[in-house]
C-alpha cells in the first residue's frame, strides 16, 4: 500500500472531494438499519459522505495515511465511522449484515480470483434490500490494447506491468453476468473525461457504474 500511503500524503483528494454520482443519487434508498461497508474506503470521500448524512459506516483501508485521514475527519465532526485498517482478504465482518456495501474503484486493482472471493463474500454480507455499489473499468479503456501487448497476462483481461502494477478490466456488460442474482438498479458504461489524480499523468477510463439490490 506503499503507493497509496505516498499518494494519500501528498493530497487531501486523490480521488476528487466528492463522492461518486451513483452513490448520492441512490444513498436515500440505503436501508439505515444496519451499517455501510466501504471497501478500499481510500481517503474517505464515500464514507465521509455517508456519515455526515446521519449513515453509520464502517471504512475498510489498507493504507494507514488514508485511515488517519478518515478519523481525523470523522473525530473533528463526531461521525459515526467504524475504521479497519485491513486488505480484504483479512477481513472480518463485525455485523451480521451490512444495509450496503461500496466498491469504488476496487476491482481494477485485484486478481480476477480476489474479484470471485469479494462477490462470494457479499452473499454473506448482505441481507435482502441491501444496495452494492460499484464503479470499475472495462476493456474499452484507451490504454487496454498497450497492456494487452506489453504486459503480462495473469487472468482474463488481467495484467501487472514491469513496474508490477496490477489492472484487471471487465468486458462491457461482463459485470451484470458476475452479479446474476441482484436486481439491476443502475448500469451504465461509458468514456469518462480526461483527468489526472494528485500529480499523475492524465488517464481517460471507460467506466463502468452499477447499483444492485439483493
Ligand atoms: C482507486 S482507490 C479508490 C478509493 C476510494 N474508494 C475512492 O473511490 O475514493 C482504491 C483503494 O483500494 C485500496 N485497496 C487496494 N487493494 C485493496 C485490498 N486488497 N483490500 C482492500 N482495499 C484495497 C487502496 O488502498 C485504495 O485506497
Amino acid at each position: 500500500m506503499a503507493d497509496y500511503d505516498n499518494s494519500y500524503s501528498s493530497h487531501n483528494a486523490v480521488f476528487g472531494e466528492k463522492p461518486e454520482k451513483i452513490l448520492v443519487d441512490f444513498y436515500k434508498q440505503i436501508d439505515n438499519s444496519d451499517p455501510i461497508l466501504d471497501i478500499g474506503a481510500g481517503q474517505g470521500r464515500h464514507s465521509l459522505f455517508l456519515a455526515q448524512n446521519g449513515y453509520a459506516v464502517e471504512a475498510l483501508e489498507p493504507s494507514k495515511i488514508g485511515i488517519e485521514q478518515i478519523q481525523n475527519i470523522a473525530e473533528k465532526n463526531s461521525f459515526p465511522i467504524f475504521l479497519s485498517q485491513c486488505d480484504l482478504s483479512d477481513f472480518e465482518p463485525r455485523v451480521d449484515y451490512y444495509s450496503a456495501v461500496l466498491i469504488f474503484g476496487l476491482l481494477q486493482i485485484l486478481t480476477r480470483d480476489e474479484i470471485d472471493s469479494l462477490i462470494k463474500s457479499l452473499y454473506d454480507w448482505t441481507a435482502e434490500e441491501s444496495l452494492i455499489f460499484i464503479t470499475s473499468f472495462s476493456t474499452e479503456e484507451p490504454t487496454f490494447e498497450s497492456h494487452k501487448k506489453n504486459d503480462k497476462e495473469v487472468g482474463k483481461n488481467s495484467f501487472v506491468d514491469s513496474k508490477g502494477m496490477l489492472r484487471t478490466y471487465l468486458e462491457p456488460n461482463e459485470i451484470l453476468e458476475m452479479f446474476p442474482n441482484y436486481k439491476v438498479l443502475h448500469h451504465k458504461e461509458y468514456l469518462g473525461e480526461e483527468h489526472h489524480h494528485g500529480d499523475g499523468i492524465m488517464q481517460q477510463h471507460a467506466v463502468i457504474e452499477a447499483v444492485f439490490k439483493v
